[in-house]
């Protein structure tokens, strides 16, 4: 069957913009839905094996838990298109051709995730479109010169699209006029079972690689690509995350769980998250050289969700696909500079199934 775009209105910011949401669907095999504020993927209905349909990503019931001061104090990107840059710089500056840009702190003295106003908050254009096998939304935003201190204007594209086979595609293109850096991700918090009460501890995990980015106290790359084997971050057979996340370890005891960044190997598939009560099973690609897995190590109750429910530490998993955190600083890190005449691009593909 054909897949199916429908749009409602979502909310209206304090500015008075009007906020739509948009879902893309096959009945009974899938609904997702994105709105124009922060580009932000809202919601995932899949069904479990006994085809029964569930919401399986946090976020809130309308435009207005978004705009919660409880949340946006929070710092927690939750479904949001995130940049100009994910994660965190090290001394929160990089630099260009000598000269040294510095950022605002916005996690207390902290410049994460883009900023005081990253893309999270920023209301994008959205153009829906239809095709014989897909249907979609791209969304642009046009990120002035300067903003939180980025040199240059950069232009970015952020495409949906689901096809007919229930493959939910995310692409990213941006373009700039001046030298400067960029590393969008999408950051959905995912819990599979469908009860956001429950932690994700009893989801099946797999990651396609041999190696993973060990932090520090900050929570920066230290610069060693690691090997996985006798460590917690060793998911090369899929593997319980309760079996590996509560192990002794100085790195998980630095993040409060796993918030680190898994070096991806070229593979079809990088990564896989499994339900076993459920049956629900996420398959993963992407065409970005890294995979930040954070299994909700901040979340604590401070804020309410969709259908009244506090999500706690644990209740979802974010599977970030993006270039190393920190590689404007780190040479032997793929580099995210972007040149003027040069088109950024990435693209993540999310496979849904149900196991017998
Ligand atoms: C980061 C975490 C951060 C979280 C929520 C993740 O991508 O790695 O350190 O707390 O996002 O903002």
């Amino acid at each position: 069957m054909n897949p199916k775009l429908e749009s409602q209105p979502f909310g209206i910011t304090a500015k008075g913009d009007e906020i739509t949401l948009f879902s893309l669907s096959i009945e009974n095999k899938i609904k997702v839905s994105v709105m124009n504020y922060g580009a932000t993927w809202t919601h995932l209905l899949l069904p479990d094996r006994n085809g029964k349909m569930e919401d399986t990503v946090l976020g809130f019931d309308d435009l207005e838990g978004y705009l919660q001061k409880d949340y946006q104090d929070n710092y927690c990107y939750i479904g949001s298109t995130v940049g100009r840059v994910a994660g965190r710089l090290s001394g929160n500056q990089f630099t260009i051709d000598d000269k040294t840009y510095h950022l605002p702190p916005n996690q207390a003295e902290t410049h994460l995730h883009g900023g005081i106003e990253g893309w999270d908050k920023k209301i994008w254009e959205a153009a829906p479109f239809e095709t014989d096998n897909s249907v979609g939304i791209t969304f642009y935003y046009k990120s002035p010169d300067g903003e939180e201190n980025y040199p240059g204007t950069v232009e970015i594209w952020v495409t949906y699209t689901l096809d007919i086979t229930g493959k939910l595609e995310i692409s990213y293109r941006a373009i700039t006029d001046k030298k400067t850096i960029i590393n969008p991700t999408n950051h959905t918090y995912f819990n599979l079972s469908g009860d956001f009460h429950q932690s994700i501890e009893d989801h099946e995990f797999f990651v396609d690689t041999d190696h993973y980015l060990p932090i520090n106290e900050n929570s920066l790359p230290t610069g060693e690509v690691a090997h996985v084997a006798g460590t917690p971050f060793d998911f090369r057979t899929p593997k319980p995350i309760s079996e590996q996340i509560n192990k002794k370890d100085e790195q998980l005891k630095l993040a409060g769980g796993i918030d680190h960044c898994f070096a991806l190997k070229e593979s079809e598939i990088c990564a896989t998250l499994y339900h076993p009560g459920t049956g629900r099973k996420l398959t993963l690609s992407t065409t970005s050289p890294g995979l930040q897995v954070y299994t909700s190590n901040y979340l604590n109750k401070s804020f309410i969700g969709k259908s009244g429910v506090r999500y706690d530490k644990r209740a979802a998993i974010c599977l970030e696909t993006q270039h190393y955190p920190d590689a404007a600083n780190q040479p032997k890190f793929s580099s995210t500079l972007l040149l003027p005449g040069e088109v950024f691009k990435s693209t993540t593909v999310f496979a849904f199934s149900v196991e017998k």
